[in-house]
């Protein structure tokens, strides 16, 4: 039933996508359900961000057209056959959840992606704003034969591939804030949760999970710090798929250089976007508060803050500049 009604309001979307009027009636034969069901797939996709309206006599229609995820797409643009190694799912609980759940079944550099989240999951607990088709929501999953030892940075890297994957799109002015938040213009734009497991002397798997806004509807509002979406940066439409496509094969690529290599050929990279680099900053860990100038981050991923003309590496936290 939950199946049938998935598939009911898919269908329901790739109408509604161009943008235009649809009448319920002419909705409701295309898809095979009663006018009335359709006023309910409807709220439904409301209530989990769709930004769709009804005008009397007209019918419904979204605020914007949405170019819907497409997976034969990104499989071209990645240059990749085997179509187990990417998921495409309307809507998910969470797409980091997904993964971990099958990590062990699953193939090396396996995606999931959807186009919205009912329990999207960010750091420390907080969950992450997942409205329908207004975002990226990827997963990935990656085994580390070095196990835990060899996946130091990880976080890291990962907004480092998020960077360059924007530039090779054209943002060029993206900052990486530590440990693993993208910044533009002081506001987030996109947030990566790395989720590890393993056995210490053994593989150890990562579920890396990534969230980039790209056209957030107005009504979002329960974001509870300054962000800022792909759209309102370029002014212009972005093209979700080949956006996923360019974060898979750069991070592919640099998560095989970073198995051998660790994070020390892309500290160069950090620094360069580096969003606090050589300013004064607090780190705060439950009630501790440490402050120190930043100096970017040694090859373990840690932060070094200078104090008294001593650096110092710090592991966890997070990183204010606010004063007090
Ligand atoms: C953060 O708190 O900054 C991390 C946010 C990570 C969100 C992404 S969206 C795709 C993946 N699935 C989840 O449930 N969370 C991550």
């Amino acid at each position: 039933m939950r199946k049938k009604a998935a598939k009911t309001r898919s269908l329901l979307v790739q109408q509604l996508a161009n943008g235009e009027f649809h009448s319920g009636e002419l909705l409701g034969e295309l898809v095979g359900v009663s006018r009335s069901a359709i006023a309910n797939h409807i709220k439904y996709l409301t209530e989990i961000g769709l930004d769709v309206f009804s005008v009397k006599g007209r019918g419904y229609r979204l605020a914007s057209p949405i170019k819907l995820l497409d997976k034969n797409r990104i499989l071209a643009l990645v240059g990749q056959k085997d179509k187990t190694t990417l998921e495409v799912m309307s809507v998910i609980d969470s797409t980091n959840t997904y993964v971990k759940d099958r990590l062990h079944s699953l193939p090396q550099g396996f995606v999931c992606l959807a186009e919205a989240q009912t329990n999207g999951r960010g750091r420390r607990g907080k969950s992450w704003v997942s409205p329908f088709g207004s975002s990226i929501y990827m997963s990935m999953a990656w085994t580390f034969k070095g196990g835990y030892q060899s996946m130091a940075g990880l976080s890291l890297l990962v907004g480092i591939a998020i960077n360059r994957s924007l530039k090779k799109m054209g943002i060029k002015d993206c900052k990486l804030k530590w440990p693993n938040d993208v910044y533009h213009n002081f506001r987030k734009l996109a947030g990566i949760l790395v989720e590890v497991e393993g056995q210490v002397g053994s593989d150890a798997s990562a579920v890396i999970g990534i969230g980039i806004n790209i056209e957030l509807p107005n009504t979002v509002d329960e974001i509870d710090q300054p962000f800022v979406d792909l759209v309102s940066i370029t002014n212009k439409a972005v093209d979700r798929n080949e956006l996923v496509a360019l974060i898979i094969l750069t991070l592919t690529q640099m998560l095989s250089e970073f198995e051998i290599k660790g994070l020390a050929p892309f500290l160069a990279e950090w620094k360069e976007a580096d969003l606090f680099y050589n300013e004064y900053v607090y780190l705060v860990s439950g009630s501790t508060r440490i402050h120190g100038t930043s100096k970017g981050i040694n090859e373990g991923g840690a932060l070094l803050l200078e104090n008294a003309g001593k650096v110092t590496p710090h592991h966890g936290g997070e990183i204010s500049v606010r004063r007090g």
